[in-house]
């Protein structure tokens, strides 16, 4: 059988997201009252080990992980750039099949998607997406599941997404393509997404609408989701946070989505910048059901990559 990776959601589809969903809500629900250090009942992944790279800077990915492989029954352990041979020059093709014969499945947070795809290609565990200059998936698995949880659908749902046209934003098109919701994006000009993602969700039947008006984008939202205007790797622009000013979810913009709209940040939050103290504090703010729900979600991940899932 193929190895599993989960570089991005195309890679696992809309049945084994959904699948991964309802496993996730499954295993937190019984969780209730459980200890947070002692594993799930049944151990699915015990003895088994996930190795994290680090070339970038994490506390919820890396925390969320390694919780979530103690709570399958595992462990996990964690090179970073600045200390293992990869930060000397070693190749991403021979620590791919080093790790292969030591750990069961590879976690990899890096500036470049592309070592992301180049150590799937040469593992043969699995290898997850933990972020890169493209991508976020397994964030996007936790908001969805969030999302549901507050009692959205989303087949329909209509998502304002406020700020940088970043790597957050692409796995959320990714998601809209497979769950069929709709996007309004609201940028300043020259930070729009990449158009690859744009087309691909508008070819998949959804509608995603691309302004520069923040007015526009959050109207009748039921969802509004941001982001950092700087994202690991990039300049801290002066031009950029100018620009980025009128897209601050702030109370005026909140109040133009729905009564019963929920507001997203994959954190860490920039409060003052991308988000008012009055939202992010706010009764319609869910981030840290959210940054919860990250291990909740990378347990369903994990479990689909080893083949247990969907
Ligand atoms: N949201 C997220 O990925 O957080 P970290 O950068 O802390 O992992
Ligand atoms: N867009 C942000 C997300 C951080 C979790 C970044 O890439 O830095």
């Amino acid at each position: 059988m193929a190895v599993k990776h989960f570089l991005d959601l195309p890679d696992a589809g809309g049945d084994a997201i959904a699948a991964m969903l309802a496993d996730a809500q499954d295993r937190k629900a019984a969780r209730a009252n459980w200890p947070r250090g002692r594993p799930d009942a049944d151990q699915p992944l015990a003895g088994h080990v996930l190795g994290m790279i680090f070339e970038k800077n994490s506390t919820r990915t890396r925390v969320s992980f390694d919780m979530a492989m103690r709570q399958l029954g595992g462990t996990s352990l964690i090179l970073d750039a600045g200390t293992s041979q990869l930060g000397r020059g070693e190749s991403i093709a021979d620590t791919a099949r080093v790790l292969s014969r030591m750990v069961d499945a590879i976690m990899i947070r890096t500036d470049d998607h592309a070592k992301a795809q180049e150590l799937a290609h040469h593992a043969s565990v699995p290898v997850v997406n933990g972020l890169t200059d493209r991508s976020h998936p397994c964030q996007i698995v936790a908001d969805l599941l969030t999302l549901v949880e507050h009692g959205k659908a989303l087949p329909g749902l209509e998502l304002a997404w406020l700020g940088d046209g970043n790597n957050v934003l692409h796995s959320i098109l990714e998601a809209a393509a497979l769950f069929k919701f709709n996007v309004r994006v609201g940028t300043p000009g020259g930070y729009e997404p990449d158009a690859e993602f744009v087309d691909m969700a508008r070819s998949a039947g959804c509608e995603v609408t691309l302004t520069n008006d923040a007015v526009e984008a959050a109207r009748g939202a039921d969802v509004v989701v941001t982001d950092t205007w700087v994202s690991m790797g990039q300049d801290h622009a002066e031009a950029k946070l100018a620009a980025m000013a009128p897209f601050q979810v702030d109370e005026y913009l909140m109040a133009l989505a729905k009564a019963d709209a929920k507001f997203l940040h994959c954190l860490p939050a920039h409060v003052g910048e991308e988000v008012s103290e009055a939202v992010f504090e706010g009764a319609q703010s869910v981030v840290f059901d959210e940054a919860e729900n990250r291990i909740h979600a990378q347990k369903s991940i994990l479990l689909w990559c080893h083949g247990l899932l969907g």
